[in-house]
């Protein structure tokens, strides 16, 4: 299934639920947000997950352009990149986390024929300020899909992007990449590749780390497009999915370079093209100090692999 086809079966799966499409916004976050670039489909939706009615409702789907630097070092595996596309659905103060989840398989295992075999959630195990998310575990229980409770990894956000704004209990959804069938747990071997959050935010995080409830309980989900595609279209990485083949057919042709090399080259220019195409400008602060900084880490690829390139 190329991209394509799987942004429109996403997209209309949750229209027939009721869900209005919103566009999506450039990597610029509104002013106020604490983060420099829009990180997930969340940011834009800031203010109507604390409260302000939406224009379009209490459903909302869209993809959402995202950009993270916390994952900067493992660009070049197999499952990461700097910019890639969010597939995000919402219910401000509608349905619960539950519901989500079994639309979730719904899609995943009917709409896009992924094999429930292949799956694997973990949910919000509690600590000492919140409970347990027995409500997800006892869905995915009944759904059949093994599941794992853990603490900090079922919290978003867990603290490396922005410690203040929405946040609340996790339900992450994975899918086995490995060559023979299904092995072990997500936090305990890597072939299980997360691709879908669902989060359920019932809480504002303050700047002194404390935990107000939010006025309504939201649902805010989040679906690597990149991911996704690379594993449905049965490729060892998102480096080579349906959309990275521009890129593949481009760099090697100018130069010649290892597959590591390769992947971060392709990563980092992508990402400054579509850094460049928000407006911003290479700088010694902020976001153009992130821009310069990728154009920086490609120089060094390239002198890297021919010392004679300048
Ligand atoms: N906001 C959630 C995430 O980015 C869905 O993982």
């Amino acid at each position: 299934m190329r991209t394509e086809q799987l942004v429109r079966t996403f997209v209309e799966f949750y229209e027939e639920r009721g869900h209005r499409r919103i566009t999506g916004s450039t990597l610029l976050p509104p002013p106020g947000d604490p983060v420099l670039f829009t990180t997930s489909g969340m940011h834009p939706l800031t203010p109507y997950l604390k409260g302000r009615p939406h224009p379009l409702g209490r459903r909302l789907v869209n993809v959402q352009r995202c950009l993270r630097t916390t994952d900067l070092d493992e660009v070049g595996d197999t499952t990461h990149l700097t910019v890639f596309e969010m597939l995000g659905t919402w219910s401000l103060g509608d349905y619960e986390g539950p519901a989500s989840l079994e639309w979730g398989y719904e899609l995943l295992t009917e709409g896009l024929g992924v094999d429930p075999g292949l799956l694997h959630a973990t949910v919000f195990g509690g600590d000492e300020r919140t409970g347990p998310d027995t409500a997800s575990l006892e869905l995915w229980q009944g759904l059949g899909v093994p599941v794992e409770p853990t603490a900090e990894d079922n919290w978003w956000p867990n603290g490396s992007e922005g410690t203040v704004g929405p946040c609340g209990p996790d339900s992450e959804i994975f899918l086995w990449s490995g060559d023979g069938p299904p092995q072990s747990t997500p936090t305990r071997d890597n072939r299980w590749v997360e691709v879908w959050n669902h989060v359920t935010m019932t809480h504002h995080r303050l700047g002194d780390g404390s935990l107000v409830p939010l006025p309504q309980r939201n649902v805010d989900t989040g679906l690597g497009l990149e991911r996704l595609a690379s594993l449905l279209q049965g490729k060892p990485s998102v480096f080579s999915c349906d959309l990275f083949d521009p890129w593949r057919r481009l760099v090697p042709a100018l130069w010649e370079l290892d597959e590591p090399s390769l992947r971060l080259v392709c990563d980092h220019l992508r990402s400054a093209v579509v850094i460049l195409g928000d407006g911003v400008r290479p700088a010694n602060t902020g976001r153009g100090y992130v821009l310069r900084r990728l154009v920086r880490r490609v120089l060094t690829a390239l002198r890297r692999d021919d010392p004679s390139r300048s």
